[in-house]
């Protein structure tokens, strides 16, 4: 009895073994495998959608030769780029929230920053835009493949229960990518308006492909000048829109969503004194100094970008969400439907006002406004000292002590057009 109990014992472990090594093994080739799409600088990759990733010659020519299969001439593409607490999700809802002719993605780079930063620790900068932009371009095409390739655990048979944050996106959940549900498997992110079994790909693509129009939030690009070839591939009709935000703001909503990692900055404020040479002061020089020249770039209208850029500032939103959606709906080409306006006015409290596109509230703005009593001054001080020339650009006004801080009746916000054409 005991002996068979023994050897029972040591054939678990024998194939608890056997199992550790085929993932090691497995993971092994995966990073090998991507190490090869990801390293290569010059030429740049680029994917043929096929589960090998090719490198394709690169002929030197700014425009994207087509390594795709099918074109996409008549969809409309839009990039919301963002930075985190920047309302980058409220404002991604304008676009989810159009109807049955949107397919929104939400965040799907997430899976893309995972595996580099597990491959890599911190992922090389270069390495990653690279990547970043040529999952952009495939998902745009309603090409899953690449993507695939970086959600871990890899879907199989490209069916996934673990697709980032599905539920936010009104197109993964529709009837025709609904399928069964399955017993016993863990879908962390499973659809809300409907209960639905995890999600096939295939049927994600091909629900892609029957809309006219395609939508992208993320706030993982660091600067729009990486994006260069996306804008230009000549098979999509791409509108990049960036959302800006208060650095104060940012910091102060960072402090209490992520607060754990925001202790450093806690100490400093019941201190009274921020080391400005400290790393997480340079890392948020940094974060200002790549908004600003991404938008700097933006407004300087290169070719390139020439009607396809649009900066938008998350305070006007809040301050006027009917009027700020309509010209961001206008900039797009995309018409603005009932049912998004519909959500638009449910969820920020506006009256609409008679000429249907113009509305005031009083409710968001508020809401946008309450940092200003939870930040302590000395960290606003700091905030203005390096994103000084960010502020500028996006016209925040610096405040010179707490009582002007915490003052509701000073604003701290410019009138300023920006996109003027
Ligand atoms: C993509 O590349 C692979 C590997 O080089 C090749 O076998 C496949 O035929 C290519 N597919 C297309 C559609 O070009
Ligand atoms: C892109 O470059 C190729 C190679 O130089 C050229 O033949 C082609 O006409 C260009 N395509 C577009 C759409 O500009
Ligand atoms: C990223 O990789 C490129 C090419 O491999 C290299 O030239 C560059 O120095 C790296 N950047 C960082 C920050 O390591
Ligand atoms: C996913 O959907 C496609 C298209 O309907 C279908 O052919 C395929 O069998 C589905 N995959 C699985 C694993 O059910
Ligand atoms: C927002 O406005 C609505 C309608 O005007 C009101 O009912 C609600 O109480 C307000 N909420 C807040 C938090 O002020
Ligand atoms: C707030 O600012 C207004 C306008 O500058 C000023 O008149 C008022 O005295 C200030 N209130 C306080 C409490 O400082």
């Amino acid at each position: 009895m005991r002996n068979k109990y023994t050897i029972l014992v040591i054939c678990i472990v024998a194939l608890v073994i056997i199992e550790k090594e085929n993932n090691i093994i497995s993971r092994v080739s995966e990073k090998l495998t991507l190490k090869q799409t990801t390293q290569t600088q010059e030429p740049p990759p680029y994917y043929n959608g096929s589960s090998a990733p090719v490198v394709m010659e690169y002929d030197g020519e700014e425009n994207a030769t087509m390594f795709f299969d099918g074109d996409d001439y008549g969809h409309k593409h839009i990039l919301l780029l963002a930075a985190t607490r920047t309302g980058s999700s409220f404002v991604g809802e304008f676009f989810n929230q159009l109807g049955s002719n949107m397919f929104y993605l939400f965040e799907p780079l997430w899976h893309v920053e995972r595996m580099l930063s597990e491959d890599m620790g911190i992922p090389n900068a270069t390495v990653s835009s690279l990547a970043y932009r040529d999952v952009l371009l495939s998902l745009f095409l309603c090409d899953f493949s690449l993507l695939e390739r970086f959600i871990s655990p890899p879907p199989h048979e490209h069916v996934t229960p673990g697709l980032f944050r599905r539920e936010s996106s009104m197109a993964l959940c529709e009837e025709q990518v609904c399928t069964p549900v399955v017993k016993n498997v863990f879908e962390r992110y499973r659809c809300k308006t409907r209960r639905c079994g995890p999600l096939n790909l295939t049927l994600a693509s091909e629900a892609c492909m029957r809309k006219e129009y395609r939508a992208i939030k993320t706030v993982r690009v660091r600067q729009l000048e990486t994006l260069r070839l996306l804008v230009e591939d000549p098979r999509l009709d791409i509108k990049v829109i960036q959302l800006v935000r208060d650095p104060r703001a940012i910091l102060a909503s960072r402090m209490v969503a992520f607060s754990n990692k925001y202790q450093t900055w806690k100490s400093w404020a019941a201190n009274g004194e921020v080391p400005i040479e400290d790393e997480e002061v340079k890392r948020l020089q940094g974060n200002c100094n790549q908004i600003r020249m991404s938008a700097e770039l933006g407004l300087s209208r290169p070719n390139w970008l020439e009607n396809r850029y649009m900066l938008v500032r998350y305070e006007d939103i809040a301050r006027y969400p009917m009027q700020k959606a309509a010209d961001m709906y206008r900039f797009t080409g995309i018409p603005f439907t009932s049912q998004a306006r519909d959500w638009i006015l449910k969820n920020t409290h506006t009256s609409e006002v008679t000429s249907g596109v113009y509305s005031t509230q009083k409710n968001s703005s508020e809401h946008v406004e309450k940092w200003r009593y939870s930040i302590p001054f000395k960290l606003a001080q700091v905030v203005q000292e390096v994103c000084g020339p960010a502020m500028h650009l996006f016209g925040y006004k610096f405040v010179d002590s707490e009582q002007t801080l915490m003052n509701r009746s000073v604003s701290l916000l410019e009138e300023k057009l920006f996109n003027l054409s």
